[in-house]
């Protein structure tokens, strides 16, 4: 069994705080990324041998793009675990989630190193269309609305909006939500849900650290995230939060990537395909989704 202690706490503790010293600031300036990490690729040559194809057209391509300048530059908002955020545990400030280490295959794949770039939620698509980035993981939902705008790949996870509430509260669903307070990260399908909800009251935020914070002290009723970042926050802080009723939808997560970049796509597909296909897909959902224990980690 997962055990959390006063550790667990303290850390998510100060991991909220900086998130949201970080987060200060106005608008525009949220959307400018607030941390750069590269993270090395341990094999360099694995895409040269297998892309013979991709080399064909002769055109400068969004993958030979990467392939030159050695590096792929995602963006992604790290407040949101397990799929990304920020761990301070073993003394130094990590960028670590279930997507980052599918952002990692895919810079192994590409023989680049990885680079992210850690900015608001809603900042993540302007990013990736003006090519300030080469992708964009931040636990996308693929909704008809973004596929106008953007390519999906292939889902590569189910999930569901989810409301979390204080430990406590009277609140055991959304029918209990009519005059409340719900807190929802800028842009997201937890937001698009909470206005659903009749008669609620939302505040906004840009980073989801912050609304769990906002909820802890009790300055919200009630949160909308995904599922599985609810029971994250749960398993960190089992006394200070709680689950009201069932999932609200269902939802489908994909990696967006700009329409043109048809090549990368199809890099990004054989990625999440070969680590379905050896297995290692099936490792990462144990490792971020079952054993998750932040605290603990390296
Ligand atoms: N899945 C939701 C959406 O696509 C929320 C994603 C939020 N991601 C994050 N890294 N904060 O709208």
């Amino acid at each position: 069994m997962i055990k959390f202690n006063r550790a667990a706490v303290a850390v998510l503790i100060i991991f909220m705080v900086m998130s949201i010293l970080a987060g200060c600031g106005n608008k525009a300036a949220s959307t400018q990324p607030k941390q750069e990490q590269v993270a090395q690729s341990s094999e360099n040559q694995s895409f040269q041998q297998s892309d013979a194809t991709s080399q064909n057209s002769g055109e400068e391509d969004i993958v030979q793009k990467i392939k030159s300048s050695g590096k792929l530059v995602i963006a992604t908002s790290a407040d949101y675990p397990p799929y990304e955020f920020h761990d301070i545990s073993g003394g130094k400030d990590e960028i670590v989630g279930f997507d980052i280490d599918i952002a990692k295959a895919i810079a192994k794949e590409l023989g680049v190193e990885l680079e992210i770039k850690d900015m608001a939620f809603d900042g993540v698509l302007p990013a990736l269309l003006s090519k300030k980035v080469d992708l964009a993981i931040a636990a996308f939902t693929i909704t008809e609305e973004r596929k106008k705008s953007v390519n999906f790949s292939d889902p590569y996870l189910d999930g569901g909006q989810q409301i979390v509430t204080y430990k406590g509260s009277s609140i055991k669903g959304k029918e209990d939500l009519k005059g409340k307070t719900i807190g929802v990260q800028l842009g997201t399908t937890g937001e698009a849900e909470a206005k659903k909800i009749e008669g609620a009251k939302l505040k906004q935020f840009d980073r989801v650290d912050a609304v769990m914070l906002d909820l802890m002290n009790k300055r919200i009723d009630a949160a909308i995230v995904g599922k599985v970042v609810a029971d994250a926050y749960i398993k960190l802080n089992p006394d200070k939060y709680e689950l009201a009723g069932d999932k609200l939808n269902s939802e489908q997560n994909g990696i967006p990537i700009r329409k043109e970049d048809t090549k990368l796509l199809e890099v990004v597909n054989k990625v999440l395909k070969d680590l379905k296909d050896s297995g290692e897909y099936e490792k990462l959902v144990q490792k971020w989704f079952v054993d998750f224990k932040p605290a603990e980690k390296k």
